[in-house]
């Protein structure tokens, strides 16, 4: 074998164990979902259908795991967006009764989506039905209120 050749296959023997050895690492296997112990109270049936479609996988206890979160360094990426993501917003913990809250947290989900932030480029770029159009947009921004 060439020298050149030897090196290359080094490399991909160095990738290989390195990439079996980053599966074992336990952050982002675990996909059991929290119960679901107060779903917020849709007022739109058309609202929570979007959100069910762009929302729920990051901000509810309802995520569909899709399989490349089995995949490290993938899985590391995914767990960080919906522990991260059910830490700001929550639609299947949502705060009790409060109306006011509701207007306050509704604001920023008002805002967010009106301005295209969320979901995320790169929720975007691998859930086709994500990418919300104008119109389903409206309808989000209406749900909770026109005002920022
Ligand atoms: C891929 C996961 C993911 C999806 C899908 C997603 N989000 Fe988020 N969202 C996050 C993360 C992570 C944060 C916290 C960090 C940040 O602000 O970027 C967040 C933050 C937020 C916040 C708080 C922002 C603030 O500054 O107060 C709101 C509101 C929000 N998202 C609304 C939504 C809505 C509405 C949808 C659906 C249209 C959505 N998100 C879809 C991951 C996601």
């Amino acid at each position: 074998m060439s020298r050149v050749a030897r090196t290359a296959l080094w490399v991909v023997v160095v990738l290989l164990v390195g990439f079996g050895a980053i599966q074992l690492v336990p952050y982002g296997r675990d996909h059991t979902n929290p119960p679901v112990t107060a779903e917020y109270q849709w007022t739109s049936a058309e609202a929570r259908t979007v959100a069910r479609k762009a929302c729920y996988d990051c901000h509810s206890n309802e995520t569909v795991w899709p399989w490349y979160a089995s995949v490290a360094p993938a899985s590391w990426l995914v767990a960080r967006d919906v522990n991260s993501g059910r830490d700001h917003l929550n639609f299947s913990e949502w705060p009790e009764g409060s109306a006011i809250v509701t207007k306050a947290i509704g604001a920023r989900i008002a805002a967010v989506v009106g301005e295209g932030e969320m979901p995320p480029l790169q929720y975007r770029l691998l859930h086709g039905e994500a990418r919300l159009s104008d119109a389903q947009r409206q309808v989000m921004v209406r749900e909770f209120g026109d005002t920022p």
